[in-house]
């Protein structure tokens, strides 16, 4: 059974692995064994993330203002320089953004929509290469994206592009995993409820209690269900799990 939720020698690249939901899928991805690259914008968080990751396993940092097109190109031409091939690719880096329908910016939608949507689209477009040489019939490379449950129920919170952005991924995820199914390359969505982060932090503290109390298991997430999905769908327990997007919520997504 170990083996089966094994990630031993495998490469992952987890955008936004510096902290939050990034920081715990790297965390279960190093722990189950692989070797795991964390982007983000900030050298210094990219540095403190893997010298943390380094004392479970393997971890590098890899920089990048993934919202730039020129960064995106030399994240892919560096992980080229170094990997043969690259077995999971975790699409997490995200933003948000809320102000009324009203009042809106147009600034507010371009940056959401651009991290969130178009940047996981550029990111496994030039990642490509490198995944196709890493997928075989038995043990697929896996893309990893990860959505809200935002983009399944209507949230109650302002955010319009969010909202927008989550839903296009979830079914970007679709229409990605049709094309590279054949190519030995499974798409999966990881859709999450409320866990704890930067991003997070203000609407925990002011309405965490209710949003707790609103899910059917109480609770909001924790490090370990978001680390158990994307080593699931990372490992060969996954391989035969394609176009899926899977909430892990507590039940809010699919009951509130
Ligand atoms: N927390 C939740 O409850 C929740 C629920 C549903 C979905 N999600 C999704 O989970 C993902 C992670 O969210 P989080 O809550 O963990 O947020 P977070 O704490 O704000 O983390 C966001 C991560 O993305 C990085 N990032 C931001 N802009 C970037 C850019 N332009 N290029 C590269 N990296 C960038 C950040 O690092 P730098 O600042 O150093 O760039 C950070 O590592 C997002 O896609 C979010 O929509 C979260």
């Amino acid at each position: 059974m170990s083996d089966l939720f094994s990630v031993a020698g495998r490469t992952a690249l987890v955008t936004g692995g510096t902290r939050g939901i990034g920081l715990m899928i790297a965390r279960g991805l190093v722990e189950a064994g692989a070797k795991v690259y964390v982007s983000s914008r900030k050298p210094e968080a990219c540095e403190a993330a893997a010298a943390e990751l380094n004392q479970h396993g393997e971890a590098v940092a890899l920089p990048a203002d993934l919202s730039e097109e020129a960064e995106i190109a030399r994240v892919a031409e560096e992980l080229s320089a170094r990997e043969q091939g690259l077995d999971i690719l975790v699409n997490n880096a995200g933003a948000t953004w809320g102000a009324t329908l009203d009042e809106f910016p147009v600034s507010g939608w371009d940056k959401v929509m651009d991290l969130n949507l178009r940047s996981p689209f550029l990111l496994t477009q030039a990642l490509l290469p490198l995944l196709r040489a890493a997928g075989t019939p038995d043990s697929p490379a896996r893309i990893i994206n990860v959505g809200s449950i935002d983009g399944l129920h209507v949230s109650p919170l302002p955010t319009y592009s969010y909202a927008a952005s989550k839903a296009g991924l979830h079914h970007l995820t679709r229409v990605l995993a049709k094309e590279l199914g054949p190519q030995h390359i499974t798409v999966n969505a990881i859709a999450p409820g409320p866990f704890e982060s930067k991003m997070m932090a203000a609407t925990l503290a002011a309405v965490g209690d209710q949003i707790a109390a609103s899910a059917p298991l109480r609770r909001i997430g924790r490090p370990d269900d978001m680390a158990g999905v994307a080593v699931y769908l990372a490992s060969r327990a996954g391989s035969y799990v394609t176009g899926a997007v899977i909430p892990v919520d507590g039940g809010i997504g699919t009951t509130v």
